[in-house]
């Protein structure tokens, strides 16, 4: 029996990848919100799931930890998607990468005055390439979560963070000035699984690819 493990995220990634599952026959059996465990079985002997950091999605499946995974883009662009192969955009859990400053903040005068922004954010990566693009200096600040604490305490003049609803943003005084880029989930696979558990893996691709809701 060929194993098939896919490795998910707690939170909107694993609820919205539960119908493209469903579309491929694959009924996970524990909900990992309630079990503490870390692999869960599914109604398919031959396909499990772990559950990891959703950072840490796109490493599991470079490294055959997982042989099959589904992370943001904003991640991937973290991550760098060395030896991943990427199928599908699965257009689920959707939301943006901005630029967010304090409502105060005159944003438009900072980045035309030329001078250096302090810029808070745990995606480095984007954020030091959109800002590059724009020609406008920054100093970047590493941080793992609640960004839009930084502008708040005065550590940063804006924030490089995800944006879904806007809600976070507007409960802190914060306002988005810029959209950098729109995000959604991606299937990522390893790419030696790929050639040697073909079959397996191919049913799951096209399954997820019949199943995508196109808006
Ligand atoms: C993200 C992001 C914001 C929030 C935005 O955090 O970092 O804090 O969602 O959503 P909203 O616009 O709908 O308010 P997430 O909950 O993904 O967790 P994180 O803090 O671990 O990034």
């Amino acid at each position: 029996m060929t194993m098939i493990t896919l490795a998910l995220s707690k939170g909107r990634i694993f609820d919205e990848t539960m119908p493209l599952l469903a579309a491929a026959g694959i009924k996970v059996l524990e909900d990992p919100e309630t079990s503490r465990k870390l692999i869960l079985p599914t109604n398919q002997p031959d396909v499990r799931v772990v559950m990891v950091r959703a950072t840490d999605v796109p490493t599991y499946v470079q490294y055959g930890g997982a042989d099959i995974g589904v992370t943001g883009k904003d991640t991937l662009i973290e991550h760098g998607g060395q030896g991943l192969f990427r199928p599908l955009d699965l257009n689920i859990a959707k939301c943006r990468v901005s630029v967010a400053v304090r409502n105060d903040f005159d944003y438009e005068h900072a980045v035309t005055q030329g001078s250096r922004l302090k810029v808070a954010t745990k995606y480095t990566h984007i954020a030091r390439e959109f800002f590059a693009t724009k020609g406008v200096h920054v100093d970047l600040i590493k941080l793992y979560g609640s960004m839009e604490l930084a502008p708040l305490t005065g550590m940063a003049d804006a924030i490089v963070d995800l944006v879904s609803t806007g809600n976070t943003l507007k409960a802190n005084n914060l306002v988005e000035v810029e959209r950098i880029m729109d995000i959604s989930s991606h299937l990522v696979v390893n790419q030696a699984a790929l050639k040697l558990k073909q079959e397996p893996l191919r049913h799951i691709i096209d399954a997820f690819a019949s199943a995508i809701r196109k808006d």
